[in-house]
């Protein structure tokens, strides 16, 4: 295997202090900016522009950053809270691990961005676990290679990457790292939509990876996309490979390359004061699903500051062959030859779901478009050592809500963590 025997270097570890921001600082300062002391209050401006090491210190908690570099050159930022503030906040003490990732187009951010009452990174912490949260390449903290240059206008070299390298590479590195760090040999991990997904590659691909997991507890877990129903997603499906390629011809392997296309978008659509929020809203339920009662809308500047956080353009047409070809298989390269060159077989293998032997327990809703629960059948069908579906006790429950519901601790996180203390935790 290409990726075996695994090199991890911690470059630094240390702080960044005051140099750098959320991704969407810019977009937050035009959309938001003017709404200072009125609509929104500095101190939910602030958490919408500060970087996620800041924020979490902001809130008091100890915080740490990791970088770890993958055998391909990517260099990966992690982010720590080792321990609780209020309760089970001894520094030194042995704690289980838990790691979390993201979803497309996320980051880091997702887990402590709605503040320590709600964000899972602070819960976890509280309830007594050293909290890893990853960034998978290419993201705002991960875009960074020792010799690719992201921005480079002459090859799109660093954005040759899906969720497929994120599973097989970028996981693998983060929670060796993780371990080695604590001094354990398992931990609990926990992923949103893209985070489980790659969670299901790197465990197929990769089985050995099965013995490091204590549980994984899949938060609107994609890896089956053959029901979508969502009509724009079903109309460009069968093109995205070619659009990737014809993307890359102009020098473009990075989805929303940068935040102008964003802001644009914002303020021709969000510019009214009457219109703004509704729209905004609108923006996130198209992509998540409809959900007001649980979108606290205080919240928007914090969301839009951190999301998105950038993904590249085969991220997407991954899934665009998901919905497409209704199977969970490697990325299709759009050629025969291109696909021998990758696998050694014309057409990308499907992963095979049997190999996933880690205990996995499904978390899902019933109003999750990009997770439609026929999709989530087949895979629990499929997978090696379900524990069990999960539906989230109401019916409007959302695809972000799994993130950002203002009862989200209640109606998910209680049974997540409720699951997590069933498992053998000094295994
Ligand atoms: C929405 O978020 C703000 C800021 O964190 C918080 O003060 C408020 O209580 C939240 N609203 C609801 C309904 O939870």
């Amino acid at each position: 295997m290409r990726f075996q025997g695994i090199l991890l270097i911690c470059m630094f570890c240390f702080s960044f202090g005051d140099a750098r921001s959320s991704p969407n600082v810019e977009v937050v300062r035009r959309l938001f900016g003017n709404d200072r002391g009125a609509r929104y209050s500095n101190n939910v401006i602030e958490d919408a522009e500060l970087d996620v090491p800041d924020l979490i210190r902001k809130y008091g908690y100890p915080v740490e950053v990791h970088h770890v570099s993958t055998p391909d050159g990517y260099i990966l930022e992690m982010h720590r809270i080792p321990h609780g503030r209020y309760a089970n906040n001894r520094p030194n003490s042995k704690k289980p691990v838990v790691f979390l990732m993201h979803g497309l187009l996320c980051s880091s951010a997702d887990w402590v961005m709605t503040g320590p009452k709600l964000g899972l990174g602070y819960i976890l912490a509280e309830e007594g676990y050293d909290v890893w949260m990853g960034n998978a390449r290419g993201n705002y903290y991960s875009r960074r290679h020792i010799s690719l240059n992201p921005d480079s206008f002459i090859s799109t070299q660093f954005w040759k990457f899906s969720w497929d390298e994120i599973g097989n590479i970028d996981l693998p590195a983060m929670i060796d790292f993780s371990l080695r760090r604590s001094g354990q040999k398992k931990l609990h991990y926990i992923g949103h939509s893209q985070g489980s997904t790659a969670f299901f590659v790197m465990t197929s691909l990769r089985p050995e990876y099965n013995q490091k997991i204590i549980s994984m507890q899949a938060l609107a877990p994609v890896a089956y996309m053959g029901h979508n129903k969502n009509p724009l997603l079903l109309a460009i499906a069968p093109f995205a490979h070619e659009l990737v390629t014809l993307a890359s011809l102009i020098g473009i392997g990075e989805f929303l390359p940068n935040s102008r296309v964003f802001t644009w978008a914002g303020q021709t659509f969000c510019k009214d004061e009457v219109v703004f929020q509704p729209i905004c809203s609108n923006i996130l339920f198209l992509i998540g699903g409809w959900n007001e009662q649980q979108l606290n809308t205080t919240l928007l500047p914090v969301k839009f500051g951190h999301t998105p956080a950038g993904a590249a353009a085969r991220q997407l047409a991954h899934y665009g062959q998901g919905i497409a070809g209704k199977e969970f298989r490697r990325y299709d390269h759009g050629s025969r030859l291109a696909n021998r060159r990758a696998y050694g077989t014309s057409t990308p293998p499907k992963y095979d779901l049997s190999k996933v032997t880690a205990p996995v327990f499904l978390h899902y809703s019933d109003n999750d478009p990009l997770a439609e629960i026929e999709d989530v059948e087949i895979l629990y069908r499929e997978l090696g050592n379900p524990v069990g579906m999960f539906r989230v006790p109401l019916a409007t429950f959302n695809h972000l809500d799994f993130l950002w519901a203002i009862d989200v601790r209640t109606l998910l996180y209680d049974t997540v963590i409720y699951y997590m203390k069933t498992m053998n935790e000094d295994a």
